[in-house]
């Protein structure tokens, strides 16, 4: 058996890949490994959102240049820096064999079998847009309690700020009835979770049965039928396409759980048109409010990008009031880092690098009050727990919250794979503890 080790960098959508190109070698022979050291073959997933991003990937290929000094190593470059620098990764690191983006990564084996016959390097970095999914092998083979599933991918906003429109390409929804045997499949396979993913997953316009186009909130519906699928999910998505059906879903669909990450960047309505987001503070501000009336419980997460180009005291100032106003439960928050080929990074005022530090703090200590505040609150309450895996002691099994969140739970080992009734009592910076009320499994009305 030869030896594939994956490394993962960047989004969900990037972990999703990663899992089928491992599914895709896997009849060549290809059985993973845990570290580099010990692979015959070795794919980089990366990612180009930021600068640290991309720098993460040339120094792991100078690890990996040192282990190919000693033995014979396939090295193969995936996802979005492979999309954005092709060929220059290669003459930057000629220790790479194989430079694939990520609309052709279904490609590899026949690029495997060129350098294999010729020697040389492979490279491909085209946009078959509807090609990839059709070539995929159906029946991917490894699943978990809970499974990542891509419905849409690409996007056409544009941010100013942002590499996605030219690393992914243009927005493309799969069919309805390929999400759909994707979804059944995974259960079959034992998901009782299911996330579904698109760089704007909420603008997903997939074809129905019907020949009709059919929106986030139609597929959610549609999937939520499924027997066994107990949990549902969706990220990331934009403000702009939060439509009203799919803002109605979250109070009709049982099985999608209350916690959303609706990144908004910014609290400032200057920034925000200079971002191209499309959307104000106070657009975003009632959003929230019709989620919250329609689903009480929900949680929401975030991303923001402190220093965009021109961004005042009084715009920093807007975004704190931003998040005072809705309150998050969890967020990442970046320094904005200019990306070679957009707008932002060539026009605007860059913000010297000090202020952009004192600005990410200050947005980080009060979201980080926000989250302690969240799971502080989550103590005494009582929350379905996905039993997904066994933890480090006996017995011991970790879930996940319907926010979430990891769950310890003791003499639960047993459970996994069922959702059952848990009292949380006790919550440190990224878990909770709690313990189970009953083991009867919660009755599905679905
Ligand atoms: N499609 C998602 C975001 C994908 S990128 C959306 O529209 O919300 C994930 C996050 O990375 C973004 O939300 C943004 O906060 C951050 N990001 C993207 N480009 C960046 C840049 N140039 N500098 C800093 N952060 C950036
Ligand atoms: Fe990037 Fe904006 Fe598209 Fe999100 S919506 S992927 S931030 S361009
Ligand atoms: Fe990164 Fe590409 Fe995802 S740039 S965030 S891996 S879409």
């Amino acid at each position: 058996m030869k030896k594939l080790f994956v490394k993962t960098y960047g989004c969900q959508m990037n972990v999703y890949d990663s899992a089928r190109m491992t599914e895709l070698l896997a009849p060549l022979g290809y059985g993973p490994v845990a570290a580099p050291e010990e692979a015959d073959m070795v794919i980089l997933n990366t990612c180009h959102i930021r600068e640290k991003a991309v720098e993460k990937v040339y120094s792991e290929l100078g690890r990996l240049k040192q282990i190919k000094q000693t033995r014979p190593l396939t090295i193969a470059v995936a996802g979005c820096v492979a999309q954005a620098e092709g060929a220059e990764i290669i003459r930057r690191a000629p220790q790479v064999d194989i430079v694939v983006g990520p609309q052709s990564y279904h490609r590899l084996p026949e690029m495997i079998a060129k350098i294999a016959r010729a020697g040389g390097h492979a490279l491909e970095t085209d946009f078959p847009a509807l090609e990839k999914f059709d070539v995929l092998p159906k029946d991917s083979s490894a699943s978990g309690v809970t499974a990542f599933l891509t419905v849409q991918e690409g996007c056409d906003k544009f941010c100013t700020f942002c590499v996605v429109p030219y690393t992914r390409g243009a927005e493309y929804s799969r069919s309805v009835a390929q999400v759909e045997d994707e979804a059944r499949n995974l259960v079959a396979r034992g998901a009782r979770e299911i996330t579904l993913l698109g760089q704007n997953v909420n603008a997903y316009r997939g074809e129905g049965p019907d020949g009709k186009d059919w929106s986030l909130a139609r597929l959610l519906d549609r999937l939520s039928r499924i027997a066994g699928l107990a949990r549902l999910r969706y990220t990331t998505s934009h403000p702009r396409d939060m439509g009203d059906d799919l803002i109605a879903a979250h109070g009709d669909l049982e099985a999608l759980m209350p916690f959303l990450h609706l990144p908004v960047q910014s609290g400032s309505d200057k920034v925000l048109a200079a971002m191209n987001r499309g959307h104000t503070a106070d657009d975003y501000r009632r959003i929230v409010a019709g989620i919250r009336a329609a689903r009480p419980d929900i949680a929401l997460s975030s991303d923001f990008i402190v220093g965009f180009p021109g961004e005042s005291d009084k715009d920093f100032d807007d975004t704190l009031a931003l998040v005072r106003d809705v309150g998050y439960a969890g967020a990442f928050s970046f320094k904005y880092s200019p990306r070679p080929g957009t707008p932002a990074a060539a026009g605007g005022k860059q913000i010297p690098a000090e202020v952009k530090d004192a600005r990410l703090q200050a947005l980080n200590a009060l979201l980080l009050r926000q989250q302690e505040a969240f799971r502080d609150a989550c103590r005494g309450r009582l929350m379905d727990v996905l039993f997904e895996k066994p933890g480090r002691q006996a017995g011991q099994a970790i879930g996940r919250s319907p926010y979430l969140q990891p769950v310890h739970v003791e003499d639960a080992a047993a459970l996994i794979g069922g959702i059952h009734p848990v009292r949380i009592d006790a919550s440190f910076p990224n878990s909770l503890k709690g313990s189970l009320v009953s083991s009867r499994e919660k009755v599905l009305t679905h």
